[in-house]
């Protein structure tokens, strides 16, 4: 979607002298930058390389008509507001322009003053249709920013947590390992609490180095440092009455540690240059993934900032810990990828989710996404299967091949011996069976006498197996 201020036109009509003199007096009247096009082809191009914010067209042109071409448009951009110009005799197609969606219609021949106020009237409603569209969409952003995946108990007694500590003011420390929703958390907290209308501000410790740090969080006053030619408000502040997440902690520096646990206890800033202090009403939350504890015994993590951030502590479970939880968010990133890469026709196969389910995930969600966001971009064909997933050095390690070279299915070594010979001995017979139903084209008589086995033995282990000799007839 483009920028909020719409201020381009395109006027679309096959009459060079119209175009040429309604160019000049919008232009003016309007305040607005103006393209022309003399076909609706041209005008489509423009729409796509140009972009304008409202298209004033007529209806009656030689290759696509005003009505198609305003279909064509919104295939584009909804937002861009089309005004109709109809000649004698094509009332009836304005009509049906206005019921497709076009903005308005103007009979030729028309006033200058009225084409204008048309105009800009339909600039206001592109601008208001973009707001809408944008706020729509951050509302959508955010319902799935603080959607957890998984039904594991682990993951519901946090968010049965996080839920509670919404409904206070609490300074609360995130904690877990890498990739197990500690911003997820935070934005939970925060969407469920009193301060969800406002923007949560997220500030991402490590990537700042300590001075930067120190003004992006408390702000400055003019002449605080060479460069300072302006009061700047720091990020506090423009978390008032919002909440802030400090984003991996532990590695802010020793000396802003100390400011901020004055910011903890007296709920006041004091900007870099400025003597006095301000009061925010910030509600702030914390993420780690360190072990604070350790950083405390070397003396690189204030002790009084631990305890007065670790008052109410949150630890997201590992996905070691939501195992059960692996194929559904296994599903919900593959549906989440083919929709954004457009691949509609891809398919996870049922190994690479048993796959998935049973590695372990040292970097937890973030890496299974990760690894899922790679595998819908870059399978080639449209079935994903464990290769595309793991790479040989990893489906190796899984237990792909033993010593003697059998085939056996990926990762079984992870489960117990009988798990792991039924899911041995069921890819066994469901691969012979498929293979004997391959090279009799379907026959299952035939398949089974091959087999060795007689056509009733045979149709049971098909049934037993899902197997279906439907398949693999011509
Ligand atoms: N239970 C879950 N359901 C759905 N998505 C999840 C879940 N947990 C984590 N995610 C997703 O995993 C990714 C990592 O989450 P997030 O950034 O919150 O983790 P983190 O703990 O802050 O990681 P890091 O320590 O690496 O900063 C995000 O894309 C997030 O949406
Ligand atoms: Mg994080």
């Amino acid at each position: 979607m483009k920028s909020l201020t719409p201020k381009r036109l395109l006027i679309v009509d096959d009459e060079k002298d119209l175009l040429v003199l309604l160019r000049k007096v919008l232009a003016k009247k309007c305040g607005c930058e103006v393209a022309i096009a003399q076909s609706a082809k041209e005008a489509l191009e423009q729409t796509t390389s140009w972009q304008p914010d409202v298209i004033l067209t007529d209806i009656v042109m030689p290759d696509i008509d005003g009505l198609q071409l305003l279909h064509k448009v919104y295939e584009i951009d909804r937002s861009i507001s089309v005004v109709i110009m109809t000649g004698y005799g094509t009332i009836e197609m304005a009509v049906t322009a206005l019921k497709n969606g076009a903005y308005d219609f103007l009979e030729k021949p028309f006033e200058n003053t009225k084409v204008s106020l048309i105009i800009l009237r339909a600039f206001e409603r592109t601008q208001l249709l973009r707001e809408n569209f944008q706020l729509h969409k951050e509302l959508q952003k955010g319902d799935r920013a603080t959607e957890f995946i998984g039904h594991s108990s682990a993951l519901k007694g946090a968010i049965a947590l996080l839920t509670r500590l919404s409904r206070s003011d609490a300074t609360v420390l995130i904690r877990g390992e890498s990739g197990t929703g500690k911003e997820v958390a935070a934005r939970t907290i925060h969407q469920m609490s009193d301060r969800a209308a406002r923007k949560m501000v997220v500030i991402n410790c490590p990537a700042l180095p300590e001075q930067i740090l120190e003004s992006e969080l408390f702000g400055y006053a003019k002449g605080a440092f060479t460069g300072a030619d302006h009061d700047k408000d720091g990020l506090f502040l423009e978390a008032a009455g919002s909440t802030i997440l400090l984003d991996e902690i532990a590695d802010i520096p020793v000396s802003l540690q100390t400011k901020l646990l004055r910011v903890l206890q007296e709920k006041e800033i004091q900007p870099l240059g400025q003597t006095s202090t301000v009061k925010v009403d910030v509600r702030v939350l914390a993420s780690t993934n360190q072990d604070l504890e350790a950083k405390m015994a070397k003396g690189e993590f204030r002790e009084d900032l631990f305890y007065r951030l670790n008052v109410m502590t949150v630890v997201m479970p590992s996905l070691h810990d939501m195992q059960e939880d692996i194929p559904l968010l296994a599903l919900h990133f593959f549906n989440m990828y083919v929709e954004k890469y457009q691949r509609s026709n891809m398919e996870l196969s049922k190994e690479a989710l048993k796959c998935l389910e049973r590695r372990v995930w040292n970097g937890n969600v973030r890496e299974l996404q990760n690894r899922i966001n790679r595998a819908v971009l870059l399978t080639p064909g449209h079935i994903i299967t464990p290769n595309d997933l793991l790479s040989p050095e990893e489906l190796e390690k899984d237990g792909s091949t033993n010593k003697h070279g059998v085939d056996i299915p990926i990762c079984v070594h992870r489960l117990p011996y009988n798990e792991a010979k039924e899911e041995v001995m069921s890819s066994f017979a469901s691969t012979y069976l498929q293979r004997a139903l391959t090279m009799s084209n379907g026959n299952v008589s035939a398949a089974a006498r091959e087999s060795g086995l007689g056509r009733q033995s045979f149709q049971r282990l098909m049934q037993r197996f899902q197997v279906r000799p439907k398949a693999f007839r011509d």
